[in-house]
């Protein structure tokens, strides 16, 4: 089976709604909210762009006949709900040109949707470049994916370029660039050095959703890698450790939102913005795309509503709610000094 359907195939049947780092964050509200629903926004703003949701649909697929029916059918949930849109990487289509129009197509089904490219972190100024240009992507998202790479028996294996990659194309492309991981999270410490090098947007794809390990370990017979199944930074931890960062950047949350209270509490961690991968194409491979569409125009509006309970009037109102932490994630912050 083709890769890309392959990651399809394995992130449906891997996903359950489970447990994970946002069961530990519980928001203490104001009983008394100065605030009314018709006067809340969920709108945010990211490299200069206005979101009119605070979410939107991350990195998946790709490069081949199935999957640009996805695509497709992520284009349309895009345009009807007005969400961002990333499609998955697009090395394919650099390789094999043939495949492009299942990237392509996001443009034609949503012309004017704020729409992204996504490339690994190893590829050159050149490759983004051809990737912008695929289907005219708004920003570029650049992918860390070691823990996945390392895994695959045909990954990756020289990672020591990544960063001075980096810094070429942050530099010198005409389109906002985002680095996010794929499901492992990240440290400050990583962080900082994506900031040094001149990165404004980072997303930080914790762990507690999808799990590169256990799919591509999934891929083969010989399971080398068992015991990385739920490798990584939860992504709560990874939202406080970006918190202690003392500079001001653009923050996205993702990595196991399942539902409209993540997203919130994510939110109220300090994201600009919330992408979201297996929940939303789970739901569409298994309902109807009037039925995703439901579904998300239910969170737009579930949004609203706890906006409006914490008196909040913008989604910047959000990262002053009170937050209570437990579980890992106190354990997190006692054992890397955050406060
Ligand atoms: C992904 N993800 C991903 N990320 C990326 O940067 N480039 C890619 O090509 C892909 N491909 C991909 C395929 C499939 C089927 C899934 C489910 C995910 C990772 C994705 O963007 C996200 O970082 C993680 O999935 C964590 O978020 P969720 O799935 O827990 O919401």
């Amino acid at each position: 089976m083709d890769r890309k359907d392959e990651h399809v195939s394995l992130a449906k049947g891997f996903h359950k709604i489970k447990e994970n780092s946002f069961d530990h964050v519980r928001v203490i509200h104001d009983s008394l909210p100065q605030s009314a629903y018709h006067q809340t926004s969920i709108a945010t703003e990211l490299f200069g762009q206005r979101l009119t949701s605070p979410f939107f649909i991350n990195a998946m697929t790709g490069g081949s006949e199935k999957t640009a029916g996805i695509n497709q059918k992520l284009a349309i949930l895009a345009r009807e709900t007005k969400l961002m849109l990333a499609t998955g990487s697009i090395s394919a289509a650099l390789r094999d040109p043939s495949v492009a129009h299942s990237y392509q197509i996001v443009r034609e089904v949503f012309p004017e949707g704020i729409l992204l490219a996504n490339i690994g972190a190893g590829s050159t100024l050149e490759d983004a470049k051809r990737g912008v240009d695929l289907f005219n992507a708004n920003a570029l998202q650049i992918h860390l994916n070691a823990p996945q790479e390392l895994v695959m028996p045909e990954g990756d294996r020289d990672f020591t370029q990544w960063l001075r990659l980096i810094e070429e194309i942050t530099t010198n492309l005409d389109v906002p660039v985002i680095v996010k991981e794929v499901g492992f999270g990240m440290s400050r410490q990583t962080m900082q050095r994506l900031l040094d090098v001149g990165v404004k947007t980072i997303d930080v794809a914790g762990s507690g959703g999808t799990s590169f390990t256990q799919i591509e370990n999934a891929r083969r017979r010989k399971r080398e890698f068992s015991y990385l199944s739920d490798f990584g930074i939860t992504t709560v931890a990874s939202l406080l450790e970006a918190n202690e960062i003392p500079m001001n950047f653009e923050l996205i949350a993702s990595g196991g939102i399942r539902h409209t209270y993540d997203i919130f509490k994510a939110l109220c961690l300090g994201a600009n913005a919330v992408g979201i991968s297996a929940s939303i194409l789970n739901h569409l491979l298994v309902n109807e795309l009037e039925d995703t569409i439901a579904l998300v125009q239910q969170w737009q509006q579930e949004l609203i509503s706890l906006y409006t309970l914490v008196g909040a009037k913008t989604t910047a109102d959000l990262k002053q709610v009170p937050l209570l932490l437990s579980g890992e994630n106190k354990t997190w912050c006692e054992a890397r000094g955050i406060d």
